[in-house]
């Protein structure tokens, strides 16, 4: 069977404490880090930058997977991949052109992303499905941890692995993920769990039990 890989997200973790918080979930077991970087406007919240990805980029030994919910995204992309980025994804949703955010990702050298909200149709990525290394599947609303997971996604990531076939493409899932929606999404063929709050549970690393989702269980 696939091999599933967990990526705690930062945004759950102590902002003022980075470095350790990163260092120590991959201790734990964590095979991405997974930063959500948001704008403000794409979504309703702000957390931070490239500055910010170039500065926890040598607190990561492996893979620092950059989720931009952020338009435009153009712009900043060369940015996000000389902070160190393996890999970049941007919403289908924030911008009418799509196809040339994800050339413009490979170009700079980055794995490309594709993150759909869970408004999107499945069938949307199907042109964009060979220039792409993950399709992230949105199971919240994005902009917020914490968040309920949405159940009716289950279906879109089976039918994503259909259509995904044998390409070498990831499927990751973003929001709401716990011990008990976890299996769900990975009998239905995702092999990327984000998980914030189940992770870091709001409290610092420092914390004796921070951890919800037992990383090397799942
Ligand atoms: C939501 C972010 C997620 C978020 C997930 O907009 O993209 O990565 O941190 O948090 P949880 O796991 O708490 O739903
Ligand atoms: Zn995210």
């Amino acid at each position: 069977s696939r091999q599933i890989k967990i990526a705690p997200s930062i945004l759950s973790a102590d902002f003022a404490n980075f470095g350790a918080e990163c260092r120590a979930i991959e201790a734990q077991g964590a095979d991405w880090v997974h930063v959500d970087v948001m704008d403000g406007h794409f979504v309703p919240n702000i957390t931070f930058g490239p500055a910010t990805c170039a500065a926890i980029r040598p607190h990561i030994k492996g893979v620092m997977d950059v989720h931009l919910m952020i338009a435009p995204v153009d712009a900043y992309i060369e940015a996000f991949a000389q902070a160190g980025a393996d890999v970049i994804s941007a919403h289908l949703e924030a911008g009418p052109h799509i196809h040339r955010t994800l050339q413009a990702i490979r170009g700079a050298g980055a794995k490309a992303g594709l993150a759909i909200n869970p408004g999107t149709p499945v069938e949307a990525v199907e042109y964009l499905l060979d220039m792409v290394d993950l399709v992230c599947v949105m199971t919240v609303n994005p902009g917020f941890g914490g968040q309920k997971f949405i159940h009716s996604q289950v279906a879109k990531v089976a039918k994503l692995r259909a259509m995904i076939g044998d390409r070498p493409v990831h499927i990751e899932i973003d929001g709401g993920v716990t011990v008990e929606t976890a299996p769900l999404v990975a009998a239905a063929g995702a092999d990327v769990l984000v998980a914030g709050s189940a992770v870091f549970k709001g409290g610092s690393v420092g914390d004796p039990a921070p951890y919800g989702v037992n990383i090397a269980a799942i």
